[in-house]
């Protein structure tokens, strides 16, 4: 009976595995840093969005474990029944500062941040008006709202202005949606264009800054900050997941929005609160951070070594223009095959494929960071050209 009930599942999973899109997962023997063991083999990691090194940093460990120590291993709650303890505070309050805001709130991981805050700014009446690549967490927020959706081309502002002029007069409300830096590709949104035709069309402004943060403003406030639009983005969201090493999302705004948010956001309201050493680990970060910007130096200088690197040998990298640089192949077999010949070399990239880009649009995407050596950055590129070569790709 079970094995009728599960049929689909075979089907499908036979289907993906014919199509090359299965996920094989890596097996990470230790923490996640430039040097690390994957799968039982000692590899320099290209993949992770551990952009600042932060991941298994002494000082956010020592936060942790004094977290620990003082608060316990979980806070036995949610938010607003007995999970809110002084340690969420005082990450909300230093976040606030740091991103030069009224207020800020908390959740379990940016995904719950997009997908429980998207529904509550727009409802039936609303208009909601997003880029075609914005992260599947926005995607995923958006088809939880009651309101009407509309899609602009990539970073197409003719395309996000013609929605705005036909439509927006007819809805209560329009909240315009945008990846800061794109996840895939590691292009950026033209945020003051965006922002201009927003304050036109009275539209609330809602910015995803998961890899933005760390990465782009004044030690690493951003990308409203390093637009100078800090006053003309509503809603601006990020995650704690990626440059600041450890789990979390958050949204920074003004007070009256978290306020509104931290009464009716349902992951917020129903799943239990941030562990308190992770608070404590966050927390840690953006201290870190403010304190000293030597780490977002070392970034950009290997992001523009490694580029440059990889431009001149004749990779398709598309638009990228941040620590993201995806090497673009198109098929899934291939890219596939070039991931596994770069772990034999012991550089670990992941192949990414459909559904995280379109269709033909597989690739390689690789994420420097701050920890990595001009030394570990000429292996990979040394890596890159032999597979690359070897594939007849370049
Ligand atoms: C643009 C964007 N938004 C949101 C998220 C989700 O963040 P988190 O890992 O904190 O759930 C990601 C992570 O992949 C992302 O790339």
């Amino acid at each position: 009976m079970e094995r009728e009930k599960l049929n689909f599942m075979y089907e499908a999973l036979k289907q993906m595995e014919n199509d090359y899109l299965i996920w094989e997962e890596y097996i990470l023997e230790g923490p996640s840093e430039t040097w690390t063991t994957v799968n039982g083999k000692r590899v320099l990691v290209l993949c992770s969005n551990n952009y600042l090194g932060l991941a298994n940093h002494p000082r956010l460990k020592k936060a942790a474990i004094e977290a620990i120590e003082k608060y316990g291993a979980g806070s036995g709650s949610v938010r607003p029944i007995a999970g809110t303890m002084k340690i969420h505070l005082e990450l909300e309050a230093e976040m606030a500062k740091y991103k030069n805001k009224e207020a800020s709130i908390t959740f379990q991981s940016g995904f719950a941040t997009n997908m429980g805050s998207i529904p509550q700014l727009a409802d039936q009446g609303d208009l909601i008006v997003s880029d075609e690549l914005n992260h599947g967490s926005i995607i995923d927020g958006i088809r939880l709202s009651k309101a009407e959706r509309r899609i602009y081309g990539h970073r197409d502002v003719a395309s996000l202005e013609k929605i705005l002029e036909s439509e927006a007069k007819k809805y209560r409300r329009v909240l315009v949606i945008t990846d800061g830096v794109f996840s895939m590709d590691g292009d950026i949104a033209p945020l003051p264009e965006i922002a201009k035709l927003c304050d036109e069309y009275g539209a609330m402004l809602y910015v995803d800054d998961a890899h933005g943060d760390g990465v782009l403003g004044e030690n690493g406030r951003g990308i409203a900050n390093h637009f100078h639009l800090e006053d003309k983005v509503d809603i601006e969201m990020g995650t704690f997941s990626k440059a600041y090493g450890c789990v979390g999302g958050y949204i920074v705004g003004k007070k009256v929005l978290c306020d509104y948010l931290r009464n009716k956001v349902r992951p917020y309201l129903l799943t239990g609160s941030q562990p308190p050493p992770i608070a404590a680990a966050c927390l840690e970060a953006i201290k870190l951070v403010q304190e000293d910007n030597s780490l977002f130096v070392r970034l950009w200088d290997n992001t523009r070594y490694f580029k440059k690197a990889l431009r001149q040998m004749g990779f398709d990298i598309g638009q990228s223009e941040t620590p993201i640089t995806p090497i673009i192949i198109g098929e899934n077999k291939t890219t596939k095959e070039f991931s596994r010949l770069l772990f034999k070399e012991g550089i670990f990239g992941v192949p990414i494929y459909y559904p995280m880009v379109p269709r033909g649009k597989a690739r390689i995407r690789t994420i420097v960071t701050a920890a990595h050596t001009k030394e570990d950055l000429d292996l990979a590129l040394n890596a890159f050209e032999r597979v690359g070569k070897s594939l007849k790709i370049i």
